[in-house]
């Protein structure tokens, strides 16, 4: 199984709007970090939709690794 990169061993803060989708990057190859921009095509992976439920901060993953994509959960550390 192929890993996918880690563009940073920390989360992305992002402040979303309630019941607005996010599309993060699994892949960890796109240059609009923590979001999709298509840079997965030809790899194994695909984008993580996400939909926000209230208008807050959330930290999304950015060493793809989380247990809880698209969230951060701390998996960072081990990177
Ligand atoms: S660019 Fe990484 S999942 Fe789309």
């Amino acid at each position: 199984m192929s890993s996918p990169d880690i563009p940073q061993k920390a989360p992305y803060a992002v402040e979303v709007e309630a019941g607005k989708k996010y599309w993060w990057c699994a892949c960890g190859k796109s240059k609009t970090q923590p979001f999709c921009d298509g840079s997965h095509k030809g790899t194994p992976f695909a984008p993580v939709e996400y939909t926000a439920e209230k208008s807050e901060k959330v930290w999304f993953c950015g060493c793809k690794h989380s247990a809880s994509k698209p969230l951060c959960d701390g998996s960072h550390k081990q990177c």
